[in-house]
């Protein structure tokens, strides 16, 4: 008899356009080195290094024991959609209604439900360019074409007006925005995203604002979309500022307009958020949690005042001031030729983990890197120790 054989893999032709995330991949040789018993000063990570708060964690803990999880609507517990609409009145001076306010999967959730509800096959969204690499495979992942739009410090790494208007075809569907960045951490100012919405909407098009990093600013705080237009789709999480990127938990503020639809997506997406997140992150905006949440913000501000004039001083050129998240977005090229080979370099031989400009997206990536500072004060020295030695190695 003969043996069956498996069929070939008929894989759907859009996940040739899907690229790995190359800092997963990254962090999973560092950890590999780890648990052969290196070790690794991280300064590839997305996420903040302190613990989720207590608060947070104890309301989950209550939750989970009363013994009953069951799924929550769709669009979020009323309570957490409440709290979140107080929390923009009181930190931005908004009025949002809770009924817009729908609770999702992190960020990511919810990125993928406004682009599953803006998005026809080639439909094109402007994406700034170095960006957050997962943002080009989701509107890819719908049918839609991702339109890069190179920045750079000379627009402070943030897209514009202008840039809309000159990217702009009648096949265009709308912008995504990062402020603060993810890989640069710079900030839009108030008036160019002033300006930026209503060129979007002069051509009738949608802005998806994603704020994840709202909160983790260090001079200036971070402006809203909603501050300027109900019409823009905003996106923030609990994941960064909050401390929870495990948890899986998130937010959009969707238009009036499109509420139905996300909630039928969302139905079938995801049925929910995960409940136990959603009655944790009612914790979260207690007056002592917010406290404890400012002086974390206060470490992450010291710890990149230790890093970023550190990098420069070991050759690595910073164009644009880092205003917020946690990344440096630095050019290596008085350094190396290729920062994912330095990348690779820098892990194995130094012992440090930083990510390679090629997950950002297409514009000079084997020029840069980028470094996380969320680690503490004496493990960003320890590895500016290390790269310094490795350097001096070279030469
Ligand atoms: C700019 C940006 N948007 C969205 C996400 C996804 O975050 P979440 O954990 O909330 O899904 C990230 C994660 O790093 C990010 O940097």
């Amino acid at each position: 008899m003969p043996t069956p054989t498996s069929p070939p893999a008929r894989i759907a032709a859009r996940m040739s356009d899907i690229a790995p995330f190359h800092v997963m991949e990254l962090l999973a040789r560092a950890q590999a080195l780890e648990a052969a018993g290196r070790d690794i000063v991280h300064m590839e990570v997305g996420e903040p290094d302190f613990p989720t708060p207590e608060p947070i964690v104890e309301a989950a803990a209550r939750y989970v024991a009363a013994g009953r999880v069951p799924y929550t609507p769709a669009l979020g517990i009323p309570a957490l959609r409440a709290a979140i609409a107080t929390f923009y009145r009181e930190r931005y001076l908004v009025d949002v209604a809770p009924e817009r306010i729908v609770i999702t999967a992190g960020a990511s959730g919810a990125l993928l439900l406004a682009l599953g509800v803006l998005t026809n096959p080639g439909d094109e969204f402007l994406l700034a360019d170095p960006g957050y690499p997962c943002n080009r495979h989701f509107v890819r992942t719908f049918e839609g074409v991702p339109r890069p739009i190179r920045v750079d410090a000379a627009c402070n790494f943030q897209p514009t007006a202008a840039h809309w208007e000159a990217a702009w075809t009648p096949r265009t569907r709308g912008l995504i925005l990062s402020s603060p960045s993810n890989p640069t951490g710079s900030l839009i100012d108030r008036n160019d995203l002033i300006d930026l919405i209503s060129a979007i909407e002069m051509r009738a098009g949608t802005l998806i604002s994603d704020e994840i990093y709202h909160g983790l600013t260090y001079a200036t705080s971070a402006s809203s979309a909603l501050e300027f237009t109900p019409d823009a789709f905003v996106v923030n999480s609990f994941s960064k500022y909050f401390g929870m990127t495990g948890w899986r938990l998130g937010w959009l503020v969707v238009p009036e307009a499109y509420l139905r639809a996300v909630e039928k997506l969302a139905q079938n997406l995801f049925i929910c958020a995960s409940a136990p997140a959603q009655y944790g992150a009612l914790a979260a905006f207690a007056p002592s949690t917010l406290d404890m949440l400012e002086a974390r913000r206060e470490t992450l501000a010291t710890q990149r005042d230790v890093l970023l004039p550190a990098l420069r001083d070991l050759g690595f050129e910073v164009r644009a001031e880092p205003q917020g998240a946690f990344y440096i977005y630095a050019d290596c090229s008085r350094l190396a030729t290729d920062s994912a080979t330095l990348c690779h370099d820098l892990l194995d031989q130094a012992g440090v983990a930083v990510t390679p400009g090629v997950d950002f997206g297409e514009f000079e990536p084997a020029s840069h890197l980028r470094f996380s500072y969320v680690a503490n004060v004496s493990r960003l020295q320890e590895g500016v120790r290390r790269m310094r030695q490795y350097f001096a190695a070279r030469a």
